[in-house]
């Protein structure tokens, strides 16, 4: 069974020009999209653009050019449930580091197209399959959802990200979300009261973007929201400052001040003293080794996640773990730019003791892969943005219907404790 791959340009949740790609073996046609970050880490694949006058210069026509004219021919005899062959077929056809050849969303596209296709061939669900590759036990993710956005995601002056509840004191996936739905719309109101009904405008993850500016506010916010509902012994908190978006020249720039990476290490070991935080991801610039270590000394049990600091990177996720400069992943299948790899970074990540939670990028599309993913790997942790937006939905409603299939246990506070 021969495969055919057929690439085209579609957009995404910000309107912006991506990938898509159909694998199809004569019977079965499995299809997928690429997403897409804003806060990008340096250490990144390459995501290839056309930089011509189309879509001010965001077009993707070359990256879909080299699916259909020098991925396709690669991979036609080969075995879509060999994941390895597929995609090492397509690192030795790039011949790069960072897929910048062929473009980390040419390859992305091929490789998760081809996973599906392969799920399909063996009539299994796709968590499955991936469970069949990874070689771990099946669990129901723990949603954080980012409720308020700021950064580079929103146009208010919240200099931190990304503020996400976490339900981790839920029974069940099912519960965890509509817990979560319940707190978002009290939330909601909560904000409308004090700031009115500009202020539950949402970002691109779909959460509010209230005109806030000191870091420690949106928690506040969230705690009230909690609290007023009673759910204080099963909602915790994450957070996502983006770190790597607020360093200016050495310092980290918050709310009009430059504070030391110390400085910074202060108010957040303060922020976890206040509130329910039970995740703290890019606390520091991607290249600021001693920010991190640092956090890592004051805050040792915290879950301390690498996103632009990892990239999804096992030569960078082993940095980590050489210099102890964080204790969990964040999984992001665009960043390295294939199943395989991205499957060999949580392995080794779980190997190592460490969390892994697997996320969307902030320009997202319809596909649910990482829906799959999250379960096939056991990670037991998933951010998907807000229980708003179709992009965001479309992975937790694709959990409910796996939750409902599988029967497979919900990861819990356990999967924090680090
Ligand atoms: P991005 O944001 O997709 O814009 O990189 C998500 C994140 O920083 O976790
Ligand atoms: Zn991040």
């Amino acid at each position: 069974m021969a495969i055919n791959l057929k690439a085209r340009e579609v957009i995404d949740s910000r309107g912006n020009p991506t990938v898509e790609v159909d694998a199809s073996d004569g019977t079965n046609r499995a299809r997928a999209i690429v997403p897409s970050g804003a806060s990008t880490g340096v250490h990144e694949a390459l995501e290839l653009r056309d930089k011509d006058v189309r879509y001010g210069g965001k077009g993707v026509r070359t990256a879909v050019a080299n699916v259909n004219n020098r991925i396709a021919p690669a991979l036609a005899d080969l075995d879509p449930k060999d994941q390895g062959a597929i995609d090492h077929a397509m690192f030795t056809l790039d011949a790069t580091k960072n897929k910048s050849a062929l473009g980390a969303n040419a390859i992305l596209g091929a490789s998760m197209a081809c996973c599906r296709l392969a799920a399909m061939q063996k009539g299994v669900p796709l968590y499955q399959h991936v469970q069949d590759i990874s070689s771990r036990k099946a669990l129901m993710p723990v949603p954080c959802l980012n409720v308020i956005n700021g950064g580079v995601h929103a146009g208010n002056d919240l200099d931190m990200q990304e503020y996400m509840l976490v339900p981790a004191g839920a029974d069940n996936f099912a519960e965890a979300l509509r817990m979560a739905a319940e707190t978002y719309h009290h939330l909601k109101g909560l904000l409308e009261k004090k700031y009115g009904k500009n202020s539950t405008n949402v970002g691109d993850e779909g959460g509010f973007a209230p005109p806030m500016a000191r870091p420690e506010e949106p928690l506040e916010f969230l705690t009230a929201a909690i609290e007023e509902l009673g759910l204080q012994d099963k909602m915790m908190i994450a957070m996502d400052p983006a770190s790597s978006e607020m360093f200016k020249e050495g310092k980290y720039l918050v709310q009009g001040t430059s504070l030391s990476a110390g400085e910074l290490a202060d108010r957040y070991q303060a922020m976890a003293q206040t509130f329910p935080l039970i995740s703290l991801e890019d606390p520091f610039d991607q290249d600021d080794l001693e920010g991190w270590k640092l956090i890592r000394q004051k805050l040792p049990k915290l879950q301390i996640v690498g996103d632009d600091l990892l990239v999804t990177n096992p030569e960078r996720i082993a940095m980590a773990m050489d210099n102890d400069a964080c204790n969990a992943l964040l999984l992001k299948v665009n960043q390295i730019g294939s199943v395989t790899e991205a499957i060999a970074a949580a392995n080794k990540s779980f190997d190592a003791g460490w969390g892994v939670m697997v996320s969307h990028r902030s320009g997202e599309t319809e596909d649910t892969f990482i829906a799959d993913l999250v379960v096939g790997l056991g990670a037991g942790q998933i951010k998907s943005g807000a229980p708003a937006r179709g992009e965001r939905t479309a992975k937790y409603n694709q959990l409910l219907r796996i939750e409902e299939e599988s029967g497979a246990a919900f990861g819990g506070r356990k999967v924090f404790e680090r």
